[in-house]
């Protein structure tokens, strides 16, 4: 992925999480994402969504099992509700990371020419080289809903250190704004 452009003070970096459903793995990244963005002081400056790549649950909330395993760790995400990549997402969002290599590949076969986000792998933020999808939990037990909460963790951690060095956000906003010329 290329480093983009900087940019301007006021305009959030934006990242939307995608997976399939909508329901399991990209509602628990944007909750996650969201939540470490808050601890850094930086919400107003990065803002984060998610989307499916199909329509089966648009309008529903995460499966109970995905709200049941973050609840574990302290994420609430029972106020998010799923909704389908539309073709304004193309142009709206800086970084569209999908959860696997199929919905890498429905994102490229949607994404017009024109579109400007930077679309790759969430997982080529993780620090382990090797994994290179969130797998599907749907349909699996709790050890696989905290194995996709593992995995998203440590990801998100990477994933906000690489923004804030890309997009020069090392500091919190108060700290920035008190910064000399
Ligand atoms: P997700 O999981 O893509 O992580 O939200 C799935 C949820 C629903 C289905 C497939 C995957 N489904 O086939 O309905």
């Amino acid at each position: 992925m290329s480093t983009p452009p900087p940019l301007a003070e006021s305009t959030p970096v934006s990242v939307l999480f995608v997976c399939l459903g909508n329901i399991c793995r990209s509602p628990t990244a944007h909750g996650v994402f969201e939540s470490r963005v808050r601890s850094a002081g930086l919400t107003g400056r990065i803002s984060v969504d998610s989307a499916g790549t199909g329509d089966w649950h648009v309008g529903r909330p995460p499966h109970k099992s995905t709200l049941a395993a973050a609840r574990r760790r302290g994420y609430e995400l029972e106020h998010l509700r799923a909704r389908q990549v539309g073709v304004n997402d193309f142009d709206a969002f800086d970084y569209i990371l999908a959860m696997d290599l199929s919905n890498l590949a429905d994102l490229r076969r949607m994404r017009l020419l024109r579109a400007s986000s930077r679309i790759g792998l969430f997982l080529d933020y993780h620090p382990d080289a090797n994994l290179v999808e969130v797998p599907d939990p749907y349909g699996g037990g709790a050890a696989d809903f905290d194995r996709v909460l593992d995995m998203i963790e440590t990801t998100s951690d990477a994933l906000l250190k690489a923004i804030r060095t890309r997009h020069g956000l090392l500091l919190p906003p108060d700290a920035l704004a008190s910064q000399p010329d």
